[in-house]
């Protein structure tokens, strides 16, 4: 939300003069007259120049690189609306074709049902909402209360969760966490259940330290709990980015509709997917998982058009760039992307621990996201942050939530286009910023790392 500034007259008295410009353009007030394409786009692009740069921004899971194939093809696509199945059907197709291999890569079963979205968030509503309707539906049938729905999740979700409980007025049973321990397991789980759940939330990838729930274990819970008091809870699943990471880093382990509790998963197709902004999915074990109520028929545009989401015209560019990355790299170029990030990340955590001034929260084997605290109490995270910042890299420090707050760390995510060398060199500028703010750093080992294979 942004304040609206009509009270402001600054202007854009650009030194272009009248080259560009014969006229001051107000900054605030709705400008009284236009000026020339090339003009506008130098202001706009001036400005921006005060943005960071995105290829520095290891603070953000979002792709800030695509090919560009791809970034072409974004440029053919920008003035479709996905909304406009009628008139775009192909596009639909594609929509459909890109939920259907999602399906495939969570193990969904035959009947599954999904749609694109604009992020995770919205995805998690959409899940959310479905399990809250369910629930409110089953409990009418049987003749009981619909108040006071409740939704169990733990302290290291993303804040959208919490915006769901606010917006969609569910009671949110929060499991906190503790000094040593950043995720949860049905343990914690158990004792907050009762008939008034409408789903329980797991986080394959959490946002603050990358570690992951315990799913198969609380989908075991939720399956004793249905035999045993015969109450139906489902699990979400939120893989905003480990939807894209566990399946080619770590096809074993269970954590997706191969779980027979998990209902639904939402998955930041923006992120690992390695799409541009803008792109997040729902998927569903089966289509009755969303009440057909929920569900707008839409058809003053021309067919029927089924339609759950919160919003209505949405850009398909990221759609299709989705269903460009699959078909570029298929499952072996995002094994070798994901094992490539990894690597790179678990070579930054050396780089990093062999200062002496950090220990690492994981291990990265599945998650390439470097999170680690000070060693020494004197190391002020925050302050080194910003000498970093100096150097152009954006890398975020910030406290655990609720009662892990004592623990500060630096986050960096390590993407696609942050390279070995790229990685070296931000090491270094981590031990100089160290210096700077007066920290011993020790003398580096020479560590021979194994040949990995490039992206
Ligand atoms: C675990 C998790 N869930 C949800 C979100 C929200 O995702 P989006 O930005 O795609 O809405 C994030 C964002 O970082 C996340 O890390």
């Amino acid at each position: 939300m942004h304040r609206v500034r009509t009270d402001l007259d600054d202007v854009h008295a650009p030194a272009y003069a009248a080259r560009l410009l014969a006229h001051e353009v107000p900054a605030h007030r709705f400008p009284l007259e236009g000026a020339t394409p090339q003009a506008a786009a130098q202001l706009v692009r001036d400005e921006l120049n005060l943005d960071g740069n995105p290829t520095l921004n290891l603070a953000s899971f979002v792709s800030s690189w695509m090919e560009p194939e791809a970034d072409a093809l974004a440029l053919t696509t920008l003035n479709k609306n996905l909304i406009d199945q009628d008139e775009y059907p192909q596009s639909q197709v594609i929509h459909q074709r890109v939920i259907s291999m999602l399906g495939d890569l969570f193990h969904a079963p035959d009947g599954a049902w999904g749609t694109a979205t604009i992020g995770s968030s919205e995805a998690i509503m959409l899940g959310l909402l479905a399990h809250k309707r369910a629930w409110q539906s089953r409990r009418k049938a049987a003749g009981e209360p619909i108040d006071r729905p409740n939704l169990i999740f733990g302290a290291d979700v993303h804040t959208c969760w919490e915006k769901f409980a606010n917006y969609f007025e569910v009671e949110q049973r929060i499991v906190p966490l503790t000094d040593h321990r950043h995720t949860i397991g049905p343990e914690q789980v158990e004792p907050l259940v009762d008939e008034r759940t409408i789903a329980v939330g797991a986080v394959v990838g959490t946002t603050f330290t990358g570690q992951m729930d315990d799913v198969a274990g609380i989908d075991a819970l939720l399956g004793r709990i249905e035999s045993e008091r015969g109450w139906h809870i489902p699990l979400h699943v939120d893989a905003a980015s480990g939807g894209f990471l566990l399946p080619f880093c770590d096809p074993e382990t269970r954590w997706d509709f191969r779980l027979p509790h998990v209902r639904s998963i939402n998955v930041s197709n923006h992120k690992y997917g390695l799409v541009y902004p803008g792109m997040g999915s729902v998927v569903f074990r089966e289509k009755t998982d969303v009440p057909e109520e929920l569900v707008f028929h839409i058809d003053y545009l021309g067919g029927d058009m089924p339609n759950y989401s919160l919003n209505f015209s949405r850009p398909s560019t990221a759609v299709l760039l989705q269903y460009f990355a699959f078909l570029r790299l298929g499952r072996d170029g995002y094994e070798r992307i994901v094992r490539t990030c990894l690597a790179n990340a678990r070579v930054l955590t050396e780089h990093l621990e062999d200062t002496g001034c950090f220990a690492a929260l994981h291990d990265g084997r599945r998650f390439p996201v470097v999170v680690v605290r000070a060693t020494h109490d004197d190391l002020d995270l925050y302050a080194l942050a910003e000498r970093l910042r100096e150097r152009g890299w954006i890398v975020p420090a910030y406290h655990l939530p609720p009662d892990a707050e004592d623990l500060h760390v630096l986050r960096m995510v390590v993407k696609e286009n942050l390279s070995r060398d790229m990685v070296t060199i931000l090491a270094d500028d981590v031990k100089r910023a160290l210096k700077a703010v007066g920290q011993a750093v020790r003398p580096e080992r020479r560590r021979r790392h194994k040949r990995q294979p490039v992206c």
